[in-house]
């Protein structure tokens, strides 16, 4: 393998946007790696990085079990940029001063990058707006800094000791809240480790292929494929890796959109793998006979497709399981920051009592964007790629309430209008499906009342889906949606449109 490329290494002290400094440095053409902030000297030194970013994190570097590190590190030679609690312990470390905040500063703050001449500063408004999420501050720099930007209440946001290398922000520059953010992290990149931009997807197929070779062996491995973008990037790669190791099993849980089925059986047969549909609707439905409550729709769904794979793979004993959990999978089910904002079907690890032997996630440390360019690189057919997300346990988190035949069907033919007619008009958003709700409302029809279901529609304009804007449907367009809807499908006597962005609200309705 060439492996040549340079490495900027992520020490995670606990901060939640770990993947997402990692990904914004991928972005800037550089290879990074997320390491414990706790990795010894030693290791740091065999990967010889080209610079290190200490990330933020919940902690106060006066309590004893925060995390910490020493000395050497910042003598090592090698640039280093901390960010937030990376700060604080850039500072602590080297004999400066931290303490707590008179004023804890939350959310975008103004603030002045005070010397155009500092090499993070290149080219950047020096009056700007920057995320800040912080209790502590540093008071004093150690010996050799200067401070080099402000806001209201914190004297010092930036320091640097260029002749080190060492560089420090109280901010947030990766993310999309901090003006200018990525176009810092830039400036850490090319202006003080001097990158070569030498990153690029090619290497992360390269690196992604030979580890799991490297994990699989010669054993088989089991993919659920459920004809998203991300379980069939998913394949795709495996495919590369393992082209004689690998089964999709498509299981038809029943809750997929109108035609998908079929669909996704013709993009997938015919392939060099092993490709196994199988109907597994019944099964799927009689256990969510009376399930209303989401997070057991989706544990049962979730329990399901294990059970389904492992019966399917009874005769590939001792095999992998593989799964195309991607990033924002991985954040919202609690497994960075311990929050569970809902849990994914596919992100937890293996049921206890389990005969699969390991898993196997390609796509884990990628975002959505990441994910379709992988797939684009991989040779996959745009259509495929470019494909809307649709979840893992379908049309369920889409039905709200109970889960009949009856009410998927009303969905079904609902959520079909609603994209036909949006594809018609050459509207296209990053999402876009109707949700059945669980409300009925009177309506009138000819000259007959009605009591039926109220419709939801939603539309989404979003980059990584994990935060999105309502979009901005015309009017006239939805006029043809809600009449079609209300006159073809029974069932239905009103329709709404959601025009409520993530935050506060998520993507799915559920
Ligand atoms: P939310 O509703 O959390 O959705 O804002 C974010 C994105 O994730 C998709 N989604 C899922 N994808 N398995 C998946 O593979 C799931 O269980 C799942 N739940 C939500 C959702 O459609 C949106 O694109």
């Amino acid at each position: 393998m060439k492996n040549a490329n340079q490495t900027v290494v992520v020490l995670d002290f606990g901060g939640q946007y770990k993947e997402l400094i990692a990904r914004r440095v991928r972005e800037c053409g550089v290879h990074s790696q997320i390491l414990a902030g706790s990795t010894p000297i030693e290791r740091l030194k065999e990967i010889a990085p080209i610079g290190m970013i200490l990330t933020g994190g919940p902690h106060s570097v006066y309590d004893a079990s925060s995390p910490h590190t020493v000395r050497e590190l910042f003598e090592l030679g090698i640039p280093i940029l901390g960010i937030c609690y990376g700060m604080q312990l850039m500072a602590y470390t080297l004999g400066g001063e931290v303490k707590a905040c008179g004023v804890s500063e939350y959310g975008t703050i103004d603030a002045v990058y005070d010397d155009p001449s500092c090499a993070l500063f290149k080219d950047l408004e020096l009056n700007t707006v920057t995320l800040m999420s912080h209790t502590d501050y540093v008071a004093r720099m150690p010996q050799g800094f200067r401070a080099v930007a402000h806001t209201a209440d914190c004297p010092i946001a930036a320091m640097c000791d260029e002749q080190k290398g060492l560089y420090a922000v109280q901010f947030h520059p990766e993310v999309e809240r901090t003006r200018e953010g990525t176009k810092l992290l830039h400036n850490f990149l090319y202006e003080v480790c001097k990158a070569k931009g030498d990153y690029n997807i090619d290497d992360f197929i390269e690196r992604e292929v030979a580890r799991i070779r490297e994990q699989v062996g010669d054993k088989q491995v089991v993919l659920g494929l459920s004809g998203g973008v991300d379980s069939s990037v998913c394949a795709a790669i495996l495919e590369k890796a393992i082209p004689n190791q690998l089964t999709c099993i498509f299981v038809d849980h029943g809750m997929m959109r109108k035609n998908e089925g079929d669909e996704i059986e013709q993009a997938f047969s015919g392939k060099s793998l092993n490709f196994v549909r199988v109907d597994a609707s019944e099964r799927f439905l009689s256990k969510l006979q009376g399930v209303t409550e989401p997070e057991r729709k989706r544990k049962i769904i979730g329990e399901e497709f294990v059970r389904v794979f492992e019966q399917e793979s009874a005769k590939f004993e001792g095999s992998f399981l593989a799964q195309g959990t991607i990033y924002p999978d991985v954040v919202e089910s609690g497994l960075t920051t311990g929050a569970v904002i809902k849990s994914h079907h596919n992100v937890g690890g293996l049921p206890k009592d389990t005969k699969f032997i390991g898993i196997v996630e390609p796509l884990r440390s990628l975002f959505k964007d990441e994910v379709r360019a992988l797939g684009r690189k991989l040779g996959l057919d745009e259509k495929l790629v470019s494909r809307q997300p649709f979840p893992g346990p379908g049309l369920a988190v889409r039905c709200i309430g109970e889960i009949t035949r009856e009410r998927l069907d009303i969905l079904r033919e609902a959520d079909w209008i609603y994209r036909c007619e949006l594809e018609k008009a050459g509207l296209h958003y990053d999402q876009y499906f109707a949700v059945l709700t669980d409300m009925r409302t009177v309506g009138v029809m000819g000259d007959g009342r009605t009591y039926n279901y109220v419709l939801g529609l939603r539309a989404v304009i979003t980059s990584d889906f994990m935060t999105c804007e309502y979009a901005h449907i015309p009017y006239s367009v939805l006029d043809v949606v809600s009449s079609r809807i209300v006159n073809e499908v029974k069932g239905v006597s009103r329709v709404v449109y959601d025009v409520t962005g993530k935050p506060p609200a998520t993507i799915e309705w559920e």
